[in-house]
């Protein structure tokens, strides 16, 4: 692999690609060169597309500015403050706002090391799901903490290393929290540890479209599942289910624990449905303190999954109206002074999606009854999900002729079953999308 820096022509906008593909070939970055080192792949980001996740308008920071508006609509209503009338000037009004925000880049969701620098250099933590994420994190110089351990599945050697470094863990479930009070009895240095301990709720708001990747329903996973209020367990279905009490409960009897975390599910979920979560997650960080009588809460971690749509260049929804449907599921969260410390988010889709694109050279094509099979060096090993689950996940596929020129306008589809579709003169058998947006076939002598 190598990484090749175009600052003038990468671009994630359908119309910038002709001429990035153009350009990869003056370079001869997809051409036919002898040896092995030749290139007949190539995944282009567009870095400041990425960048203005963090710091534009429509990114990341609407998050904050929406704390700011409301701030300076409460500051207006009181009276106090003539510089917050005027909703433009919001921003001014920043320095009064504490901004207790902390975007994580899901590690998952792109784990190149120059996206992930990106992130950093731009304030962002790093969500991790494995050790070997958070050594990577580290290495890549993300403060440890603001590196946040999510695994499910972590063994007593990767609990202690993070606990010594400071790291930030989310406890998956009791067994698992019942190790950390045993290790901290044994180590008395890991109760001087700074990380923030936190422990996942599933608040089982239910499935969103996609199911294998909801994870707030009775049977999902991930978390300790916590009956709605007032419901009381009824069923088989209810063993390991806790009742709000007992989860409270829980914090009491381990004061150590001063996060919670929530993550509805990644991909599939609407708006409304992890708002629903995260409202939970709030409702129940209240409900902890007001039993501890004290702030034992400070952290809230509200996790990813804000959907991504493939379909076309539109960004729909918007971090914007992610914080807005939060807003009106459980306005306390953007409250000024905030009643967190810390909000964290996990979001790694949606960071990536809209800001990337492949293209492969098409090394052969052949006829399979009445398809062209169009064979290329991006397979199901880069787009697992795509290849065997396509009905869930589609990229949108565009070929383009060997002077790097659109063949037509035709936006190909996946056809989703092996057949193709009908539509399609070309099949393309083995290709789909990651977190990419587009994808692209070049075809030198189809
Ligand atoms: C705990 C957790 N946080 C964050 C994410 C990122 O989700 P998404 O890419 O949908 O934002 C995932 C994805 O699997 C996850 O499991």
């Amino acid at each position: 692999m190598s990484i090749v820096r175009s600052p003038k022509l990468f671009s994630a906008r359908e119309r910038d690609i002709e001429p990035v593909v153009k350009q990869l070939l003056a370079d001869s970055l997809l051409g036919q060169e002898p040896g092995l080192a030749t290139k007949p792949l190539a995944l282009a980001f567009d870095l400041d597309a990425f960048e203005a996740q963090f710091t534009a308008a429509g990114g990341l920071p609407e998050f904050l500015q929406l704390s700011m508006k409301k701030y300076a609509a409460a500051a207006k209503i009181a009276g106090r403050s003539q510089s917050c009338t005027d909703p433009a000037k919001t921003v001014e009004d920043s320095q009064s706002c504490t901004d207790p925000f902390l975007h994580c880049i899901a590690c998952k969701s792109n784990p190149l090391v120059t996206l992930l620098s990106l992130a950093l250099k731009n304030g962002a933590g790093c969500e991790c799901a494995s050790i070997n994420e958070v050594r990577l994190a580290l290495e890549v110089g993300f403060p440890a903490g603001n590196v946040v351990l999510d695994s499910p599945v972590k063994t007593v050697a990767e609990i202690e290393a993070c606990l010594l470094l400071g790291v930030h863990l989310n406890i998956d479930n009791i067994q698992e929290l019942g190790r950390i009070q045993k290790m901290r009895a044994t180590h008395p240095r890991l109760c001087k540890s700074n990380s923030v301990i936190g422990l996942r709720i599933n608040p089982l708001v239910g499935a969103g479209t996609i199911k294998a990747l909801s994870v707030s329903t009775r049977r999902s996973k991930f978390g300790v599942p916590v009956l709605p209020s007032g419901e009381a367990k009824s069923t088989s279905d209810d063993d390991g289910v806790l009742t709000e009490d007992e989860f409270v409960q829980l914090f009491l009897q381990f004061p150590f624990l001063s996060c919670v975390h929530v993550h509805v599910g990644s991909q599939g979920c609407g708006l409304r449905l992890l708002s629903k979560g995260v409202a939970r997650a709030v409702d129940m960080c209240q409900k902890i303190n007001a039993a501890a009588k004290r702030r034992q809460v400070r952290t809230i971690d509200i996790g990813g999954g804000l959907p991504v749509n493939f379909k076309d260049e539109a960004t729909t929804p918007t971090f914007a109206e992610y914080a807005a449907a939060l807003d009106a599921a459980c306005p306390i969260l953007f409250a000024q002074p905030p009643i967190f410390d810390r909000i964290i988010t996990e979001f790694g889709r949606a960071l990536n999606a809209k800001t990337a694109w492949m293209v492969s050279r098409v090394e052969y094509t052949k006829k399979a009854g009445a398809c062209t099979i169009a064979l290329t060096h991006a397979g199901s090993d880069l787009f697992t999900r795509n290849c065997y689950a396509p009905q869930n996940y589609s990229n949108r596929v565009a070929i383009l002729g060997s002077d790097g020129v659109m063949r037509g306008p035709e936006i190909y589809p996946r056809s989703g079953d092996g057949a193709a579709a009908p539509t399609s003169k070309l099949y393309e058998h083995d290709i789909a999308g990651k977190c990419l947006w587009y994808f692209l076939i070049f075809i030198p002598s189809y």
